[in-house]
């Protein structure tokens, strides 16, 4: 019985030694892999040979290939392990191109400092790899509900796995050197670039070994992730040039390599203090151009002193920084944002505003047929400006048009421009582009001179106009000079739709029926944005004068919830409700809507019925009134706009801007005028108006906001 528990009991030891033994070799490609053969160890301490060096080994002198073979990987040799110093990786995790950029800019200011540095997409790495590198950086950005891009979930979840498996031991990244740099936007609160917060805290569990504490990029409003990145570098730079000396120290040092108990210790002699300070100075020169060179007979207390006053320096720079924001708001619009809005087409007003010409608008002006707010409304497409006085908004729409290159925000938190100058800028602007128009094939003198008269404003370009503090003024200003006000919100706002005055149409944007699908498309950022969006739509049925439902049809995210919609139309009794389908924006990394998600035109009718016939509600109180074919478009109107039988949902412009001047209380009912027959749904025309020319586009548009 004895000597069976005697070797029972030595067997288990050799077992848990020769397994905690393998774990601690960072190159094993399996960390939970068994040790099938356990005679060759002893438990007595032991000194291990130093590796033989391979001959075919990558850092051997004169060789000139580039794999690294089983001696450098071990890390025990001094010139393999300098090479492996030197060679840095980025890995990087990207959605849209952001964190990419900034991967190779990161790899450009490495190589700078010396360093062989590679950049790889975690989309395709293979995360066996990492127990192969010696020094890491990853660059990945934050998306929903703080998750990681689509595009490295699969590496995220595998390191978040290892780190939370017993079987891998605690220590496997020991011996890697690591840091991240995170890019999200702060405006997501305690979701703020949680993706590199969440690796930072793996790679812990795991003993990796930081170079520089976690960094952050935000590309919210207002700021530039290189904001953030400088510093962060910095500390990059700073602790890599420390880990070089801690490394070249360690290998002057020469450990003995000792097995204890089946675990290797390292016991560098330990060094006086003046010595230690002669290492730091010799190394220090040994970095040629890259740090400053200190005076040998510097001592260590001075070097200190130096790094102390550093610190306070940048102190210093950080009260300036705060005082300046508690001083003044900044601009909604950084320089990065404002290229990239300007490359979209953008004409940028003021420090928040921009001014694009709608397609429609050049359509009409050589004839060529009005858009769907001409069929429904009666507005004139060519003297319609397309504006938006606030181009952050606080959603991200899959459908968006501007690819989530956009400010966005809760509140305003930025420098206020006055409204006079936003009209004023965005009418001169709009005529400048009207401008460009004279002479073009198509365009007669009587429609170009017709064109530069603005009688329209659609505030939907993009944005959230109702968030502009001047909002009321600036549409008073545009009903004093005879425009008409067509405003859209993405009901998030509703205290700013209830203290909004008389506008000539209010629409709020439904992208979807359930809190489910809301958030799928719409992406908001406010928590409670299923609260805010039901509060936008009572707070719409209060408003007296037109009110729309606007709903964007995208086959299979919110085609299928007829029932949901008509109770919204039920809470918020909408004088009309818009149907159109979804119009494709492209490729984007930031949507993964395709041409299969765009319905045709007969679906978005029959949706259209199916949502007049869903209820006892919506049967007595709607109808469809209007469709308009090339835009793939229905308007379904309150029965009360169908006077003696003849649908009214054109609008009486002159009496609105009369009514909106006198200041008295005024109904939707009081500035109504009669629909064309060719704008009634079923006409022949399908709301083509027959005075323009039919022109068929071989290229599909794309573009479209809320
Ligand atoms: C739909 C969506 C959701 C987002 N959610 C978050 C988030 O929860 N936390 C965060 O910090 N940033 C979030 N962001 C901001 C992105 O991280 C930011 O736009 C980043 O620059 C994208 O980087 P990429 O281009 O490398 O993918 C979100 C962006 C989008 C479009
Ligand atoms: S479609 Fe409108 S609401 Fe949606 S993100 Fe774009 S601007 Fe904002």
């Amino acid at each position: 019985m004895d000597l069976t528990l005697t070797v029972g009991v030595i067997a288990a030891f050799l077992v848990i030694f020769l397994f905690r033994y393998l774990s601690n070799r960072q190159a094993a490609p399996a960390p939970v892999r068994q040790p099938a053969v356990v005679k060759e160890f002893h438990i007595e301490e032991v000194t291990l040979e130093e590796p033989k060096k391979d001959e075919s080994c990558a850092c051997k002198e004169g060789n000139t290939t580039d794999e690294k073979t089983s001696c450098c990987r071990s890390n025990d040799n001094d010139d393999c392990k300098k090479d492996q110093i030197m060679n840095a990786r980025v890995l990087y995790g990207s959605q849209t191109g952001t964190a990419k950029e900034w991967a190779h800019h990161l790899a450009a200011n490495l190589r700078s400092e010396g360093y062989k540095a590679t950049v790889s997409d975690l989309a395709t790495f293979e995360p066996d790899e990492l127990s192969q590198l010696s020094l890491v950086f990853f660059v990945i950005s934050t998306y929903t509900d703080g998750k990681a891009p689509d595009t490295c979930i699969g590496f995220y979840e595998w390191l978040e796995d290892m780190s939370h498996d017993f079987r891998v031991p605690k220590d496997f990244y020991s011996k890697l050197k690591y840091s991240i740099f995170g890019i999200g936007d702060s405006i997501y609160g305690d979701n703020y670039c949680t993706t590199a917060k969440e690796m930072d805290k793996m790679l812990q569990r795991m003993s990796a070994q930081r170079v520089a504490p976690i960094g952050f990029g935000d590309s919210g409003t207002s700021v530039e992730i290189k904001d953030g990145y400088k510093p962060w570098f910095k500390g990059v730079s700073a602790g890599l040039n420390g880990s070089q000396k801690q490394d070249k120290k360690q290998t002057k040092t020469k450990p003995k390599k000792k097995v204890e108990l089946g675990r290797i210790s390292e016991e560098p002699d330990e060094l006086s203090d003046d010595e230690e300070v002669k290492e730091n100075i010799t190394d220090v020169e040994d970095m040629g151009k890259f740090v400053k060179p200190v005076p040998q007979k510097k001592k260590k207390v001075e070097i200190q002193e130096e790094e102390e006053e550093e610190d306070e320096e940048e102190d210093d720079d950080d009260e300036e920084l705060e005082l300046v924001e508690g001083q003044a708001p900044k601009e909604m619009l950084t320089e990065s944002l404002r290229k990239s809005l300007t490359k979209q087409g953008y004409k940028l007003l003021g420090s928040h505003s921009g001014v694009k010409m709608c397609r429609w608008t050049k359509a009409m002006m050589r004839g060529r047929g009005g858009c769907y707010k001409h069929t429904f409304y009666g507005i004139t497409s060519s003297q319609c400006m397309e504006m938006t006085p606030s181009l952050a908004c606080a959603n991200k729409c899959v459908f968006c048009w501007r690819h989530h290159k956009n400010p966005v925000g809760k509140e305003w938190r930025w420098v206020v421009d006055e409204p006079d100058m936003l009209v004023d800028a965005a009418m001169k602007n709009h005529y400048g582009m009207i401008k460009q128009f004279r002479g073009v094939p198509g365009v007669t003198k009587e429609s170009f001179e017709e064109a530069s008269t603005i009688r329209h404003c659609a505030l939907s370009l993009v944005g959230e106009p109702i968030i502009y503090p001047y909002i009321n003024r600036f549409v008073q200003l545009l009903h004093e000079k005879n425009i008409s006000s067509f405003m859209v919100t993405n009901a998030q706002f509703p205290d700013k739709i209830e203290t909004l005055d008389p506008v000539t149409q209010l629409y709020v944007s439904i992208d979807a029926g359930t809190k489910e699908s809301l958030k799928k498309v719409d992406r908001p950022i406010f928590g409670d944005f299923w609260e805010r969006f039901l509060g936008s739509i009572e707070a719409l049925k209060r408003k007296g004068q037109r009110t729309v439902f606007r709903l964007t049809l995208i086959n299979g995210w919110n085609t299928e919830e007829i029932s949901n919609y008509a109770q919204l139309v039920e809470l918020g009794a909408p004088t009309l409700i818009e149907i159109k389908g979804v119009t494709y924006c492209g490729t984007s990394k930031a949507s993964t809507l395709t041409m299969k998600n765009v319905p045709y035109h007969q679906e978005v009718l029959h949706f259209s019925q199916a949502l007049c016939d869903s209820t006892p509600f919506m049967k007595e109180n709607y109808e469809i009134a209007c469709e308009h074919e090339h835009s793939c478009c229905v308007l379904l109107a309150n029965k009360r706009f169908k006077v003696d039988g003849v649908w009214h949902t054109w609008i009486d412009y002159p009496k609105f801007h009369e009514l909106a001047a006198s200041g008295k209380d005024f109904t939707a009912e009081d500035y109504m005028a009669p629909t064309p027959y060719w704008a009634v749904v079923g006409s022949e025309e399908k709301g083509f108006d027959p005075e323009q020319v039919r022109h068929k586009r071989t290229k599909p548009y794309a573009g479209q906001g809320c």
